[in-house]
């Protein structure tokens, strides 16, 4: 996928809060990490202060798996700043990664997160919970696209990093409903003697046209 490329030549970048409350460049802060960058319809909305007091809380299940987070909502650095303690009081949880401020909508329409024709109506249109999960490549691995009424669920962020990560080491793939632990299939463009070299004692799955393409083997370490 295409690498995520922030307006960088914009006269006004983007606004950062809590920790870098001031300008910064986004690849400063992802460094060799990967990076989560997940946007908001609105600041004081019931369910985005869930997702962002989980997303506190979560915060050394993040650390554990090498992934920075970076939340986007457009409103003011100052309406960020009175809304993180709510979101600590609403769910127990102290929001240390950044929330880019972006009022005039300018990084939101450019990752799709909003219509571009619409981007400089007052108030609207609200930007949707969109998911980037940015490798350390600084491309683009994942992405999730919620509407307003939906909230995102966590364990399926957690294992879709968990399953990206496994690939990005090890010629796999993961299967429906894949969870930690249980097996993982060999890519396809592994031949069987390399399979059998990298995966000893594979398992093939029997189908009827005899092709033998559906390798499992345990979760590689
Ligand atoms: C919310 O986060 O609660 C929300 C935001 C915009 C529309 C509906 C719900």
């Amino acid at each position: 996928m295409r690498s995520l490329d922030f307006p960088t030549n914009k006269t006004s970048p983007p606004r950062l809060y809590p920790a870098f409350s001031g300008d910064l460049k986004v690849y400063d802060y992802q460094g060799d990490s990967w990076l989560i960058l997940f946007s908001h319809p609105k600041d004081y909305t019931p369910v985005c202060t869930t997702e962002l007091g989980q997303a506190a809380i979560e915060h050394a299940e993040f650390t554990k798996r090498n992934v920075k987070l970076m939340a986007l909502s457009c409103d003011s650095v100052e309406d960020h700043k009175g809304w993180i303690l709510d979101i600590a009081a609403a769910n127990g949880g102290e929001v240390k990664y950044p929330i880019i401020s972006d009022p005039k909508r300018d990084i939101a329409a450019l990752l799709g997160m909003l219509d571009e024709d619409e981007k400089e109506a007052p108030g609207l249109p609200a930007t949707v919970r969109k998911v980037f999960v940015v490798g350390p490549d600084r491309k683009i691995k994942l992405q999730l696209v919620y509407p307003t009424a939906v909230g995102r669920n966590f364990a399926e962020i957690f294992r879709v990093i968990d399953a990206l990560q496994l690939a990005a080491k090890f010629p796999i793939a993961t299967p429906v409903n894949w969870v930690p632990g249980k097996d993982v299939m060999i890519q396809p463009t592994v031949s069987d003697a390399d399979a059998e070299a990298k995966f000893p004692g594979f398992k093939r799955t029997a189908v009827p046209s005899g092709k033998g393409y559906i390798r499992m083997t345990p979760t590689p370490q």
